[in-house]
């Protein structure tokens, strides 16, 4: 691959692949559980939804644009059990989480304000910060969990000296997830020291045991900019949309930078959104989401077991509709993923989520295997991973 290539330029064509790149590459093949988006099928409570679709036209055509989205936001307020969001006014919809990061990004740096961004994580927020000049210092996820557990944040040298604290919870790839005590230490941490507290609640819907976050967020007084996002539970074929809230200090600007960009979401994609929250709250979640999810990782792991795949140590536990796989025994991520691809299977690598670390030698051991697709491209992909595993220690044993 890096034939004839200097250093310089091999480093700069390894920087220049972000984790997007790859999942185009998915998109385009046959086998794809590159990226993490929903496309399981539409089954179950989801079923009837498509039959419905003549109405909820003519519904939202009917509907002046604040009432539907104001019923969009309270509808996602009813199926996350947070009675604090029914009456909150601080809020506005971006077309996907990407545009809520880059409206964050755009208002830390009109604020100023250097921030630490959790590490590993989905490669696109440092890429999104970073292009509109943000201050970015990256902090670990595990040691980041640990302090938050034991109260101890003070202790962290990388929360010493900035001025903005950006998490993703539960985090990408490793389904690290804030239990509500953990959380709370947080944001009485970011409210005493007078720091933004910036939140990616994308995966929120796979929390098994969730809780009214932002009853906590508005108890403290702490100054936050949260988002939200339907695009990776629900099976809309990436119809998708971003809530983003704000505490009252960050109004002003939040909005000002919203309106540059955005007049509204369409109001027959907030219809129909607000259709499929519905049917998963008459529902639960784990029926409608939660037990896809189970399957799908008990049909993965049993796949890889018994292989010198392994689920990363750190993941056992994730709820995600992906998984996070520890690939160290057996060759680096990027040559997996290259020998997968040449069987028609794409995967992500799993060293671009450690934006700030990608080169380190101990960062090229992972990958990420998305659960969230059609039955059928799932058990045929799973089927070349199997003959993969079966066949190929040997080839994997080589390194870039
Ligand atoms: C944690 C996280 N936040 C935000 C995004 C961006 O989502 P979208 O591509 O729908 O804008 C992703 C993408 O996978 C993600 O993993």
């Amino acid at each position: 691959m890096f034939k004839n290539t200097s250093n310089a330029e091999r480093l700069k064509s390894v920087h220049s692949e972000t984790l997007t790149d790859i999942e185009l590459l998915g998109l385009a093949s046959s086998f794809n559980l590159a990226d993490g988006h929903a496309y399981q099928d539409l089954e179950g409570c989801y079923s009837s939804i498509p039959t419905e679709l003549p109405q909820m036209w003519s519904e939202a055509a009917c509907s002046a644009i604040p009432k539907m989205t104001a019923h969009f936001k309270n509808t996602f307020a009813g199926l996350i059990e947070s009675p604090t969001l029914y009456d909150f006014r601080d809020f506005k919809v971006c077309p996907t989480a990407s545009n809520s990061i880059d409206i964050i990004g755009a208002f830390l740096r009109a604020k100023s304000l250097r921030t630490t961004l959790i590490e590993p994580t989905f490669d696109n927020l440092a890429l999104l910060l970073r292009r509109r000049g943000v201050d970015l210092y990256a902090l670990n996820d595990e040691r980041f969990q640990q302090a938050a557990e034991s109260d101890a944040l003070d202790t962290l040298p990388e929360l010493g000296t900035c001025r903005a604290l950006f998490l993703v919870n539960p985090n990408n790839p490793t389904g690290h997830v804030l239990d509500a005590k953990s959380f709370s230490n947080v944001v009485e941490f970011c409210a005493r020291r007078g720091m933004t507290l910036l939140m990616d609640n994308s995966f929120r819907l796979f929390n098994r045991q969730p809780f009214d976050d932002y009853s906590i967020l508005q108890e403290a007084g702490v100054s936050f900019v949260c988002f939200e996002d339907t695009g990776k539970a629900f099976p809309t074929q990436d119809m998708k949309a971003s809530l983003l809230f704000y505490s009252e200090d960050n109004q002003a600007l939040i909005e000002e930078i919203y309106n540059e960009i955005y007049l509204c979401v369409s109001n027959f994609s907030l219809n129909i959104l607000s259709r499929f929250m519905d049917a998963t709250s008459r529902t639960g979640l784990a029926p409608a989401l939660w037990q896809i999810v189970d399957e799908r990782r008990i049909m993965l792991r049993n796949v890889i077991s018994g292989s010198a795949l392994r689920v990363a140590a750190n993941a056992k536990k994730s709820p995600l509709g992906v998984e996070w796989l520890d690939c160290g025994s057996i060759g680096s991520d990027l040559s997996l993923c290259r020998d997968l691809r040449g069987r028609g299977l794409v995967i992500l690598p799993g060293r671009y989520f450690f934006w700030n670390s990608s080169l380190a030698n101990r960062h090229h051991q992972n990958v990420r295997i998305s659960l969230l697709k059609d039955r059928k491209t799932f058990v045929t992909s799973l089927a070349i991973l199997r003959e993969f595993c079966a066949a190929s220690d040997p080839v994997l044993a080589k390194s870039d």
